[in-house]
């Protein structure tokens, strides 16, 4: 069997009413992994990969619907990915304005409320950042679920431009060194009012988190499947959810 054969035979069953409703996540991310290697696996460029990567992402917001989970986010850019082939890049930032434009309306249909956590500034052109400005403001008035966008996220970077925040405040008296908290960094992040991410899933097989979510998620529970993100589906959402549900948390204590 191929690997594309081996890992179509585990996609999971589960479903929606799998899941037991009162052990949701309170927060999923999702880092959407291996666009590359299944374009690869059909002799296609990359791209091929990240366009059949978006049926993907919108089957897992139908699954996050279905469940009823709050908030969910999706990595689809980071600060590293800018190292990549100028080409690969400018095609990203085209392809991510374009999906806003064209999926607009059923997220806002649908009662998503679109947000973004990353650097919003240049490179990122000013186009794509206009589009985000719209999505934000477009839906900002729901609450079914809130999706946010991880674009030219870095989780360093997050907190770089946290502790920004945290000089200027404190140079401007509105905060003194000894009133720096947990609480007052969370307080500077770039969704504050975001839950804990409480489950990270990667897909492709890579076992790391490649700075993503680093002070939100620093409880989260992990799960690896080797599916390659265009096969995504609902259904491995559901999987990596039930997974949760069996998990013991702990946070330090017995
Ligand atoms: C994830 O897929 C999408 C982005 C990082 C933009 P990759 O492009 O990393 O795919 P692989 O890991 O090379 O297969
Ligand atoms: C992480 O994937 C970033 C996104 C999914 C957008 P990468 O493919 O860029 O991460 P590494 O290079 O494997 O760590
Ligand atoms: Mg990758």
């Amino acid at each position: 069997m191929t690997d594309a054969h081996t890992r179509l035979a585990q996609a999971p069953t589960a479903t929606a009413a799998d899941v037991a409703s009162d052990r949701l996540p309170a927060h999923v991310g999702i880092i959407m992994d291996g666009n590359g290697r299944w374009a690869a696996e059909r002799g296609e460029p990359r791209r091929v990969g990240h366009a059949a990567g978006e049926q993907a992402l919108f089957d897992a917001v139908e699954g996050a619907l279905e469940l009823g989970l709050d908030h969910l986010t999706v990595w689809a850019f980071s600060t590293d990915n800018w190292k990549r082939p100028p080409d690969e890049v400018r095609w990203l930032m085209w392809f991510n304005r374009d999906l806003l434009r064209r999926r607009l309306d059923e997220l806002d249909e649908r009662r998503v409320r679109v947000r973004f956590v990353g650097r919003r500034a240049r490179p990122v052109p000013k186009r794509v950042l206009d589009e985000m400005d719209e999505a934000e403001s477009r839906t900002a008035h729901h609450r079914r679920l809130t999706l946010q966008i991880a674009f030219n996220y870095g989780g360093r970077t997050e907190l770089v431009d946290v502790a920004r925040r945290i000089g200027d405040d404190v140079a401007a008296g509105r905060l003194t060194p000894e009133g720096i908290t947990e609480r007052s960094i969370a307080a500077r992040l770039y969704q504050p009012d975001a839950p804990e991410v409480e489950l990270v899933i990667r897909t492709s097989g890579e076992q790391r988190l490649s700075n993503f979510l680093l002070w939100e998620a620093a409880y989260a529970e992990l799960v690896f499947t080797p599916v390659l993100w265009p096969d995504f589906r609902r259904e491995h959402l559901f999987a990596a959810v039930a997974e949760f549900g069996g998990r013991e948390r702990r946070f330090g204590k017995v």
